[in-house]
């Protein structure tokens, strides 16, 4: 036997058992190294369709593929060893029906390794959330903001600041969890919502631009990193990597135009080899 002591994954009912408990510390990642900085501190690691806008400078996250997403979700599991991974599940890979998001759902599963799948639905999802979790894939639900609509909505918009709109939302919520989910995203919700719908739900809620009540918080980490160009209100910056980026490129650019760089310690000088002959 190994003297290794292996580090297991968080899973999914550790995940649950965080209802009402200590709050859940969720945050995205798409590449090796981020996973890497991130898997110490967060309990579930999302590879968030995000990345379309935050890594491949898409307008949206409609553009994003499954083959992006698998490519993306093999990098993060290679990075992390103890958060649970959930990658999302990109537009036009799980609404059509049960079956082909299962088909979407089991190649991300296999191709990288993750634990679970999220999408954006909540009635309309029900069904195929049922469906999945009944056949072995954990889903992690999302409702209020649905970016993916952004198209037949018009743009983003945060939702339950009217209460005519509050009865959809809590069905919404209740579908999802009677549906399976072991935890749902509450992105974009007005906050007395956000904590009715966490007091309604035996299942975590994990807010973003949502309630301080949720049950864990998420955030897109090049925005908290101060990466992004644009912040939403929000997010709490813990960093402002963008003006050090910044800084360190330019700093970079004068020093190699002035000759400064590289100086004697950043080059290869000879190695010192003896003459056979001369001893
Ligand atoms: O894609 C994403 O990053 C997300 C989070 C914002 C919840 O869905």
């Amino acid at each position: 036997m190994s003297s290794q002591t292996q580090i297991k994954r968080i899973t999914v009912s550790k995940i649950s058992a965080h209802k009402g408990a200590e709050p859940l510390v969720c945050l995205t990642a798409y590449t090796a190294p981020m996973a890497r900085l991130l898997d110490d501190h967060a309990d579930l690691l999302l590879v968030g369709d995000s990345v379309a806008m935050v890594l491949h400078g898409m307008d949206s996250t409609i553009g994003v593929t499954l083959e992006h997403m698998i490519m993306h979700g093999q990098a993060v599991m290679r990075g992390s060893k103890k958060a649970l991974v959930v990658i999302d599940m990109p537009f036009g890979t799980y609404e059509e029906s049960p079956q082909i998001a299962f088909r979407n759902a089991s190649r991300l599963m296999q191709e990288t390794g993750c634990t679970a799948v999220k999408f954006e639905g909540g009635t309309r999802m029900a069904e195929t959330i049922f469906y999945l979790t009944e056949r072995g894939v954990p889903v992690m639900g999302h409702i209020g903001l649905m970016p993916q609509l952004v198209n037949v909505k018009g743009g983003y918009r945060v939702v339950g600041r009217r209460s005519v709109e509050w009865s959809a939302v809590e069905a919404d919520a209740r579908a999802v969890e009677e549906a399976g989910a072991f935890c749902v995203v509450l992105e974009g919700i007005a906050e007395p919502l956000a904590k009715k719908i966490t007091k309604l739900l035996t299942i975590p809620t994990v807010g973003i631009g949502a309630s301080p009540t949720c049950d864990g918080q998420i955030l897109v980490t090049d925005d908290l990193l101060g990466l992004s160009e644009h912040t939403p209100s929000f997010v709490k910056k813990y960093a402002d990597l963008r003006r050090q980026i910044g800084q360190a490129g330019q700093a970079y650019a004068s020093d190699v135009r002035a000759r400064r760089f590289p100086g004697p310690d950043h080059v290869y000088g000879m190695k010192l080899v003896k003459d056979k002959k001369t001893g």
